[in-house]
C-alpha cells in the first residue's frame, strides 16, 4: 500500500439539495501527508469532511477512503469536529471523553471496556500529554487542553487518518502552536488533514496546503498560489504570516473586485 492514496477523490460534486457546494473536487492524500486546507466561511470545508466520512453521498464522482467506500473506510479515520457539545458543565471526565473513541455501534446494549480498549485510551491520552488529567472534568480544562482531549478521543480509535476541522479556532496562539507540534509528531504515523478558514492558523507543521471554496485548488505542495488566494478569497490578501516559508504571493496588480 506504499503508494496507494489513503483518501482519493475524483471529479466529485456534492452538496445539499439544490446547492452544489463542492464542484469537481480532485484530491489524493497519502499516508505520510499532513495537508492543511484553507478557505473562507461557507466555502465547503466541513462539507468536504462530511463527504470523506460518508455522511453525505456525492452527486457525481468517486471517493475512496483506504481503498474503500467512505462508509466502510471511515473506521480508519479519527475525527475532531468543528463544534463540541460536552464543553459546558457536562460532568464527564477526560478519560470518559477519550473512551468514547472506543464505542461501538451496539454499545448501548452492552458496553464494557476491554483491556485492549483501556490500553488504546491510555496510549491516546499519553500521546497528547493529557494522561495526568484523566480524572478531571472536561469543563475544568482550558480550551487548548480540551482540544487535546478531543484529539485523544480520535486517537483512541487507532486511526490511519486524522481529520481536524478548525482545531485551533478557540485557542490562543501559544496553545495553537503546541497543538501543531503535537500534530507534527502524530504525523510520523498518521496521515493528517487539517481544515481551517484562518490562513494565519496554518503553521509550519503542515507539509502541503490547499484551498477550498466550492472548488479545491491543491497541487500537493506548500505554496499558497495566486490561484488559491483568488479562488479562496476573491483577491490576494496579505495575512499569510508565520510558518509558510515558501509562499508565493504575487503583488496585487489585478483588480479582481472591479471586474
Ligand atoms: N446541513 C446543511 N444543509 C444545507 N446547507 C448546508 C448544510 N451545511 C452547510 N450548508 C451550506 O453549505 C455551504 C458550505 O458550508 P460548510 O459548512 O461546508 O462551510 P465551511 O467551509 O466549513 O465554513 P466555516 O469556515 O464557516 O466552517 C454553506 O453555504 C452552508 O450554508
Ligand atoms: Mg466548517
Amino acid at each position: 500500500m506504499d503508494k496507494q492514496a489513503v483518501i482519493s477523490i475524483k471529479n466529485l460534486w456534492a452538496g445539499y439539495e439544490a446547492d452544489m457546494v463542492l464542484e469537481d473536487i480532485n484530491f489524493d492524500m497519502f499516508q505520510d501527508d499532513f495537508v492543511g486546507l484553507i478557505g473562507p466561511n461557507g466555502g465547503g470545508k466541513t462539507t468536504l469532511i462530511r463527504v470523506i466520512l460518508g455522511l453525505i453521498k456525492p452527486e457525481k464522482g468517486q471517493i475512496t477512503v483506504m481503498g474503500q467506500e467512505p462508509a466502510r473506510g471511515r473506521k480508519h479515520i479519527g475525527y475532531v469536529s468543528q463544534f463540541q457539545v460536552e464543553d459546558k458543565h457536562f460532568p464527564i471526565s477526560v478519560w470518559d471523553v477519550a473512551a468514547m473513541g472506543r464505542l461501538r455501534p451496539n454499545f448501548l446494549h452492552n458496553f464494557r471496556l476491554s483491556s485492549q480498549d483501556n490500553d488504546a485510551i491510555e496510549m491516546a491520552l499519553k500521546e497528547t500529554g493529557m494522561i495526568d488529567f484523566r480524572k478531571r472534568r472536561i469543563y475544568e480544562l482550558s480550551g487548548g487542553q480540551r482540544q487535546r482531549v478531543y484529539i485523544s478521543r480520535a486517537l483512541a480509535t487507532e486511526p490511519k487518518i486524522l481529520l481536524l476541522d478548525e482545531p485551533t479556532s478557540s485557542v490562543d496562539s501559544q496553545s495553537s502552536n503546541q497543538l501543531y507540534e503535537l500534530l507534527s509528531e502524530l504525523n510520523n504515523h498518521i496521515a493528517i488533514l487539517l481544515i481551517s478558514h484562518d490562513l494565519t492558523a496554518i503553521s509550519a507543521s503542515v507539509k502541503t496546503i490547499g484551498c477550498v471554496n466550492r472548488r479545491l485548488v491543491y497541487e500537493g505542495n506548500k505554496e499558497i498560489t495566486d490561484e488559491m488566494v483568488e479562488v479562496g478569497y476573491g483577491c490576494p490578501v496579505d495575512l499569510i504570516a508565520h510558518g509558510v516559508p515558501h509562499r508565493v504571493l504575487p503583488s496585487h496588480q489585478h483588480e479582481v473586485w472591479h471586474d
